[in-house]
């Protein structure tokens, strides 16, 4: 067993009840935080850290009651961390770093997009996703949150040990663009450490970015991350989010995956997104 360094279970965590300056509950057991009373646009530096802290312990932050134009998302995402945008994707012709997602579907099956983390596909993946709704569906539309971090921690330390040290290969697929994208791989440890928390998390995504592990014969790349993606969704590790309107929606792509649920057939859904760059994932 080649595993090392400090357990998730050693670390003491920032709790929800820690926080000072925010007004934080919890969505679901582990996974999610709602946080109120206060408007994005007026938080003190303070309150950004904490939001910070809370939504990498946490995975995902809603804040209600927050009606954002283009450029109050734009400039409050500039304090989480520098902002970045996905290669290949659609660029708002007014505001090049926000992107629109209007996702929908008329036919029956809706589009699969599967859970993912976001851009994995670059050396330095996002840290923080967030999401404005512009048109909300009257029904359907969610968007799932699965922590990454209960996955690790729910593998045998057996398995624990064989992924450490382990690369998978992620490269761009899906994308509106994807000439635009990477066309070379890259190689992300499957498993990372936090820069915030500390604490290890899976580090996967969707089949068609993530389809090798680094030393291994294809099938059995094949078994493991099929066995590992399934694994990531555990039921008891998500947070569904329902959309309201005035809504804005933060979750840190190190430690969850996510995923729209385009199930709202021919009405429009759309989003404004904008995200941040994070550091080149790391294993310690
Ligand atoms: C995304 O996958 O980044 C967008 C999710 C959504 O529209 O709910």
């Amino acid at each position: 067993m080649r595993k090392s360094g400090i357990d998730n279970a050693d670390r003491k965590r920032f709790s929800y009840k820690d926080a000072r300056s925010l007004n934080a509950e919890l969505l679901t057991g582990q996974t999610g935080v709602r946080i109120t009373g206060v408007s994005v646009s007026e938080m003190s530096d303070q309150q950004v850290t904490e939001l910070k802290t809370l939504i990498s312990e946490y995975c995902v932050a809603v804040l209600p009651s927050q009606p954002l134009l283009p450029e109050d998302q734009l400039s409050f995402v500039g304090r989480l961390d520098p902002i970045t945008f996905t290669p290949g994707e659609q660029r708002h012709p007014q505001w090049p770093n926000l992107n629109v997602v209007s996702l929908s579907s008329t036919s029956t099956l809706p589009p699969i997009n599967g859970f993912h983390t976001d851009t994995s596909f670059v050396r330095q993946p996002p840290s923080y996703t967030t999401l404005s709704p512009k048109k909300i569906s009257s029904h359907g539309g969610d968007t799932v949150f699965v922590n990454q971090y209960m996955a690790y921690e729910a593998l045998s330390p057996v398995m624990q040990g064989m992924l450490t040290g382990l690369r998978f290969r992620h490269n761009a697929a899906q994308l509106k663009h994807l000439d635009e994208a990477p066309s070379e791989p890259v190689w992300h440890p499957a498993v990372r450490t936090h820069p915030i928390t500390g604490r290890k998390a899976i580090y996967i995504t969707q089949p068609k970015r993530c389809s090798e592990v680094e030393g291994m014969k294809p099938k059995e790349s094949k078994h493991l991350l099929e066995f590992l993606y399934a694994h990531c969704q555990h039921i008891y590790s998500m947070y569904r989010h329902r959309w309201k309107p005035d809504d804005f929606v933060i979750w840190d792509n190190r430690c969850s995956m996510h995923t729209g649920v385009f199930d709202h057939g021919d009405e429009e859904r759309v989003m404004h997104r904008v995200m941040c760059q994070g550091e080149a994932p790391y294993e310690s």
